[in-house]
């Protein structure tokens, strides 16, 4: 993420804009023991959000592990994800090391531990039992040597809904675990909506009502105006509030797509010898922005055409058309809509009126 307006992944603690309040109370309700999910559309900054947790719990003496789901292929690989995200909160203590040395002789489990300067590493050898032993016994070792330390447990699963697609039998074997440990709280995130809901919300789901669901807050207008004034000054750039408002309605304030116009806004001045943010420096940076953007859209785009009609509505939508007109078939209408908003794409703005989640996206289809 080389940029000076940081786009394309989580970003540090100096560049997360506002959502202040929220990590407060998001930051209280796991400390308090709740377990939390925040499901949202692509690129909103729920790891932003859950990494600033983690670093201040951390900071509080809390033990804290992220495990990103997405890179995760099989049970085993989750198993030493999180035995090691765990143990990296205690690297360097050589006491541990003997504990977990220790312990592991007692697990009779085929268990490798390696230090190598102050790092800790565990690596689980391939034996006759299965993955989930593996994963249970695991489990049940960090927990040993954390437990020793009294501390809580704050523990983040980042694209959680692929927990079931790693194997069908993870989701109840984890919540069981879980739930006999109520030192750990987990914090849930996730971009697929409608599979998320199916954990949490169906009564015979494995983690039916087992966390708090919360949106994640827009960042408002005025934070985005204080940051990216303070940004570009910092630079010797000078941006009014008018720019910054016709910049934000252009982007709809979502924060990847609003960063990535600010950067290349930067980088645009600098090309142009200028320090001064115009609207014809605002068009030239708004073109390209899109333009980065074109192969996710065209991706996501293209992924439409596996719900019959979606294209169409959406492309109605984009031009302003009302989504249930004269001939369709109101129900059919309802589950198309109903789709767009699973994936992120539409949201209900009143009653029969939907608007584009991300409006550089409505700007692309309008171009189609
Ligand atoms: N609070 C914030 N302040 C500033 N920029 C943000 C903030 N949240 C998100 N962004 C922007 O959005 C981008 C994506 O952030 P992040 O990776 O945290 O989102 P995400 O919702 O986890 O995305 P993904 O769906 O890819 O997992 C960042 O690189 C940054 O440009
Ligand atoms: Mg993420």
């Amino acid at each position: 993420m080389n940029r000076y307006f940081p786009v394309g992944g989580p970003v540090s603690e100096d560049d997360l804009i506002d959502r202040e309040l929220f990590l407060e109370g998001l930051t209280r309700r796991l400390s308090d023991g709740q377990n939390i999910l925040l499901a949202g559309p692509r690129r909103i900054g729920k790891t932003s959000l859950a990494l600033e947790v983690l670093r201040r719990l951390h900071r509080e003496g809390y033990d804290v592990a992220l495990v990103d789901m997405f890179g995760i292929t099989s049970v085993r690989e989750l198993t030493e994800h999180l035995a090691n995200a765990l143990l990296e909160n205690r690297t360097g203590v050589q006491r541990t090391v003997e504990k977990l040395r220790d312990m592991v002789r007692a697990a009779h489990t085929e268990v490798r531990v390696s230090v190598q300067g102050i790092e800790l590493g565990l690596s689980f050898a391939r034996r006759q039992g299965s993955e989930m032993d593996l994963l249970e016994e695991a489990l049940a070792i960090t927990d040993k040597l954390i437990r020793a330390s009294n501390t809580r447990v704050i523990l983040v699963f980042d694209e959680f809904q692929e927990l079931s697609r790693v194997d069908v039998n993870l989701p109840k074997i984890l919540r069981s675990h879980l739930q006999q440990k109520p030192h750990i709280s987990c914090l849930f995130l996730g971009s697929k909506p409608t599979l998320l809901a199916q954990l949490f919300s169906q009564g015979n789901e494995a983690f039916f009502r087992y966390a708090v669901s919360l949106p994640v807050p827009e960042i408002p207008p005025d934070a985005w105006s204080d940051y990216l004034v303070r940004k570009f000054s910092e630079r010797g750039i000078s941006i009014t509030p008018a720019e910054v408002g016709v910049l934000l309605k252009l982007t709809g304030g979502h924060p990847q797509d609003t960063m990535l116009v600010a950067s290349e806004i930067y980088y645009a001045l600098i090309e142009m010898e200028s320090q001064v943010v115009s609207l014809t420096v605002l068009e030239i940076a708004y073109q390209r922005a899109l333009e980065s953007l074109m192969r996710a859209f065209e991706e996501l785009w293209g992924s439409l055409s596996e719900h019959q009609g979606a294209q169409q509505l959406i492309k109605k939508v984009a031009h302003g058309e009302r989504p249930y007109g004269q001939n369709a078939s109101p129900a059919r209408v309802g589950r198309i809509l109903t789709y767009a908003m699973n994936r992120g794409i539409l949201i209900k703005v009143g009653r029969g009126q939907y608007e584009f989640f991300e409006p550089m996206f409505r700007d692309y289809v309008m171009r189609l």
